[in-house]
């Protein structure tokens, strides 16, 4: 089961492994690389987190990931991924209140998994970690009070007196000038270094950009569904209002929940819910696009994963947050990093992925 979300509603529903490898890819067997280029602030904050962060959803989640089943194995492997990503140098982690929740039909709550991981780490390692998590806008919670008791409950599973980023996960069911007033008390009081909203249109985003900014605060970041196949931020607004006001977009589901790695085909493509988007027939017309990123994968010796990670962060302003499993998918994350598509290709892959019918039936949006 997952939340759904639009701009005006929102709902619940009812919620293998491939192998593509090419040359050169991270895997399990090659020695962790560190992640080259540094990092970025967010948005007008002094907030500096890595240029790709990780999505911490399916941790502990039963409602839409993981075939319903959480067990110890699959928690070592969520461990593993959070570790290889320190090992590669990416210190950001994107979690929210209701990731692995039971209002989500969840197992073990993702922040509680993300504070044990951080405090076990934490034992031989002055790492900094930074957190990125979300309070969830449901329609039975009212006002500015609502956010910081929240915050409260997200810490003490998370297990820190304060977090990096707290995002407003979707647009309130009754307004959201109360959620944003909420966002800015919890600034105030120093228990968050930034505040973002998150699936805000760019009306929304306008206004909860102005709001904060009456008390002086900054909009850090809006975290939306962008991916080469899910362009919509480029469409409606949303992208260029946050290059405009500074405000940088974080992009959620950035390989189409792992159908642009390559690894689903027609002949195999994903079970559960992402299979009743992600159709034989989708897949089949993501081919052509799926064999030109699989050919400039292999010029530049990196796999498919890490190219269209890689054009999400030639859009400038742009961080990914791919959701890791298993430290093999982490590892091939910090490959995305350190390199750069030519324009050329960051446009022929735009121009190609045009030609594909919008993916529909998300659980988000
Ligand atoms: N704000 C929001 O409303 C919102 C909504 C959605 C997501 N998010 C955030 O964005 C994060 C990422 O989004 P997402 O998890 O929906 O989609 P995604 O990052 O595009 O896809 C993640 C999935 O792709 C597969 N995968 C990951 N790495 C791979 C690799 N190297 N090779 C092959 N397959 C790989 C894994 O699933 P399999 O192994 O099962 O294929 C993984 O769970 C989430 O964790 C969450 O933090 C936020």
């Amino acid at each position: 089961m997952a939340l759904q979300v639009s701009g005006t509603g929102f709902g619940l529903i009812h919620g293998s492994r491939g192998g593509f490898r090419v040359r050169g890819v991270a895997s399990e067997s090659m020695p962790a690389k560190k992640v080259e280029g540094g990092k970025v602030k967010l948005g007008g904050t002094e907030v500096k987190v890595t240029k790709l962060g990780i999505g911490a959803w399916s941790w502990g989640d039963t409602g839409y990931w993981n075939d319903s089943q959480w067990d110890d194995r699959k928690q070592k492997e969520a461990k593993a991924a959070f570790d290889a990503s320190i090992d590669g140098g990416i210190t950001l982690f994107d979690t929210a209140e209701v990731y692995g929740a039971g209002i989500m039909m969840g197992a073990v709550n993702s922040e509680t998994l993300l504070g044990d991981f951080i405090k076990e780490r934490k034992k031989n390692d002055s790492v900094e970690v930074a957190v990125a998590t979300k309070f969830a806008a449901l329609p039975w919670r009212f006002g500015r009070g609502s956010v910081l008791s929240a915050l409260q409950a997200s810490l003490s599973r998370i297990g820190l007196s304060s977090v990096d980023l707290y995002q407003l996960h979707w647009p309130g069911f009754w307004g959201n000038e109360g959620y944003i007033d909420g966002l800015g008390d919890a600034f105030e009081k120093g228990l968050v270094k930034a505040v973002g909203v998150s699936n805000y249109n760019e009306k929304q985003l306008r206004d909860a950009y102005a709001r904060l900014k009456k008390r002086g605060i900054p909009l850090a970041a809006n975290q939306v569904n962008y991916s080469l196949i899910y362009r919509n931020p480029e469409i409606n607004g949303v992208k260029a209002t946050c290059d405009e006001l500074g405000i940088t977009l974080i992009a959620y589901s950035p390989m189409a929940q792992g159908i642009l790695t390559g690894k689903y085909t027609p002949e195999r493509p994903p079970t559960g819910p992402r299979g009743k988007v992600y159709t034989p027939e989708y897949l089949t017309k993501l081919q052509p696009l799926m064999t030109r990123i699989k050919e400039i994968a292999q010029n530049y010796s990196r796999s498919p994963t890490q190219v269209v990670l890689n054009w999400l962060t030639c859009q400038d302003n742009v961080i990914p947050i791919p959701g890791a499993k298993n430290a093999e998918q982490a590892k091939e994350f910090v490959g995305a990093l350190g390199w750069r598509l030519t324009d050329e290709e960051v446009e022929e892959l735009r121009s190609l992925a045009a030609q594909i019918p919008p993916a529909t039936g998300l659980p988000f949006e």
